[in-house]
């Protein structure tokens, strides 16, 4: 069990990759606590977990608002005595050209994927700095590596997740907290079948789409992108901080 006795945060984990890596973590002996603004699927998550024989709790989090982000860590410490990992997941999916987004989806791209990763990783670390460190990995995505046609506000809030990953490895590496992202290709989560919907495709055009972009002529499952996940948390990747993993199929080789 390679998170044996490790106490785990992970945000937006009632559903998608997110929800496979609790589950993940779970059969890899962390104490996963699952924060979510979806109550019935981090319910739903946490049952799921416990019938496997794993811990688990829930509480309904907003990423948006440090006060809710200092409570929910407070009440992670609280109930198992630390924090060893967080899992900054959590994500507001705002697409559109520049002149299509509006202040109202510019604070809120930012405010979850930017800021929402921020504030948990300043309260995670204090709690991490009293365990003598710990491991923090960031969701960022290809799409803080290339341009697509109308992503502007997500595709700039994940570029800005990368780059909040090394500062933040910079300034905690001391406290022997390590930061790391990491950058998945197209996965077969709900968010991608909104977006489907969103853009009027059904899932199988949209799969015929984005299969020749990855080397490997597929999407992934979030199953694939947690073991990423979970090899950045344990202690195999001890010397590794400030990097971004990719899990593209290849899709930024080309
Ligand atoms: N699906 C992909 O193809 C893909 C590709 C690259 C990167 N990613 C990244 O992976 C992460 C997970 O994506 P997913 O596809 O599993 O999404 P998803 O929609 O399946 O799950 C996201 C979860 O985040 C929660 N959430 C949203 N806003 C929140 C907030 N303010 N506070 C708390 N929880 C909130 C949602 O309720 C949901 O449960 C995101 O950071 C996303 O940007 C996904």
């Amino acid at each position: 069990m390679r998170l044996k006795g490790r106490i785990a945060l992970i945000t937006g984990s009632a559903s998608g990759i997110g929800r496979a890596t609790a589950k993940l973590f779970a059969e890899e002996g962390a104490k996963v606590a699952l924060a979510d603004l979806d109550r019935e699927g981090g319910k739903s998550a946490v049952e799921e977990i416990r019938r496997a024989g794993g811990q688990a709790l829930f509480r309904k989090t907003d990423v948006a608002s440090e006060k809710q982000i200092r409570a929910v860590v407070a009440a992670v410490a609280k109930e198992w005595g630390g924090l060893d990992i967080l899992v900054n997941n959590a994500a507001a999916f705002v697409f559109g050209t520049v002149e299509e987004a509006t202040e109202a989806d510019w604070d809120r791209v930012l405010g979850v994927n930017v800021k929402g990763y921020a504030f948990c990783a300043k309260y995670a670390a204090r709690e991490m700095r009293k365990r003598g460190g710990g491991s923090i990995v960031n969701l960022a995505s290809i799409s803080a590596f290339i341009a697509q046609p109308a992503f502007v506000p997500y595709n700039t809030s994940k570029g800005a997740v990368l780059q909040l990953t090394r500062c933040l490895a910079y300034d905690l590496a001391a406290d022997h907290i390590r930061v790391n992202c990491v950058c998945p290709g197209a996965i077969d989560t709900p968010a991608t079948m909104r977006h489907a919907r969103s853009v009027g495709l059904t899932k199988e055009e949209l799969v015929n789409q984005l299969k020749p972009m990855h080397l490997i002529k597929r999407m992934a499952d979030p199953r694939e992108v947690a073991h990423a996940i979970l090899f950045l948390a344990s202690d195999e990747a001890s010397f590794i901080t400030a990097t971004p993993l990719m899990v593209d199929g290849g899709y930024t080789a080309h």
